[in-house]
């Protein structure tokens, strides 16, 4: 199946729309909830995925940890599109973003590791992100009973086997 969507980097009057597509899958725990207020202060490090209509049916997110290290954060595709290449569009166009300023090792903490396995990331130790341990999983409720997965992808590499 192929769905016709636009690439783009994000603007602030995407925030609440970012924020309402995050919401679906916020409510089934299956990722953070993020307010319109805290994507819009965010929305330089925001792509969206839009229909013809105008309808934002995708995001994501570069979160930045050090200068040479960011996540890819806030994936969500709406289910109506789901199958159709969106979620790995986003995720290139997030990669696109961290090329961009600079940053190679990119990593996900995630409950779908079937999709970033799909997309050519490796599954490893989180030990390895100590930023993201430092700043935002010490302060997680679920710090004890954690069950997202880390995979990492290193874009420099990718580059060079790729040429
Ligand atoms: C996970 C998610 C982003 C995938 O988006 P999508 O647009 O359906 O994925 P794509 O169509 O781009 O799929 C890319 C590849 O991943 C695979 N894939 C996608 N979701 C998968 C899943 N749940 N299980 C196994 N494989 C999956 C596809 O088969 C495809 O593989 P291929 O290239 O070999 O054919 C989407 O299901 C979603 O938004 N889920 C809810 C929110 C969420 O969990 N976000 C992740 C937070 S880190």
């Amino acid at each position: 199946m192929t769905v016709d969507v636009v690439i783009r980097r994000a603007r602030p009057e995407d925030a609440a729309a970012i924020a309402s597509l995050i919401a679906v899958f916020a409510d089934e725990a299956l990722m953070l909830r993020r307010t319109p207020e805290m994507v819009e202060l965010a929305i330089d490090d925001y792509v969206v995925a839009v229909k013809a209509s105008g309808d934002i049916v995708a995001c994501g997110a570069l979160k930045e940890y050090s200068p040479s290290v960011a996540e890819v954060a806030a994936i969500a595709v709406s289910r109506e599109v789901h199958g159709c290449g969106v979620g790995k569009a986003i995720v290139a166009a997030v990669e696109a973003l961290a090329r961009k300023r600079d940053i190679y090792d990119v990593f996900a903490l995630t409950l779908q590791p079937a999709f970033f396995a799909a997309i050519g990331y490796q599954r490893v130790d989180r030990a390895r992100y100590p930023e993201k341990i430092r700043r935002d999983c010490l302060s997680c409720a679920r710090r004890f009973a954690c069950n997202e997965i880390c995979f990492a992808k290193n874009l420099r590499a990718e580059a060079l086997a790729a040429a």
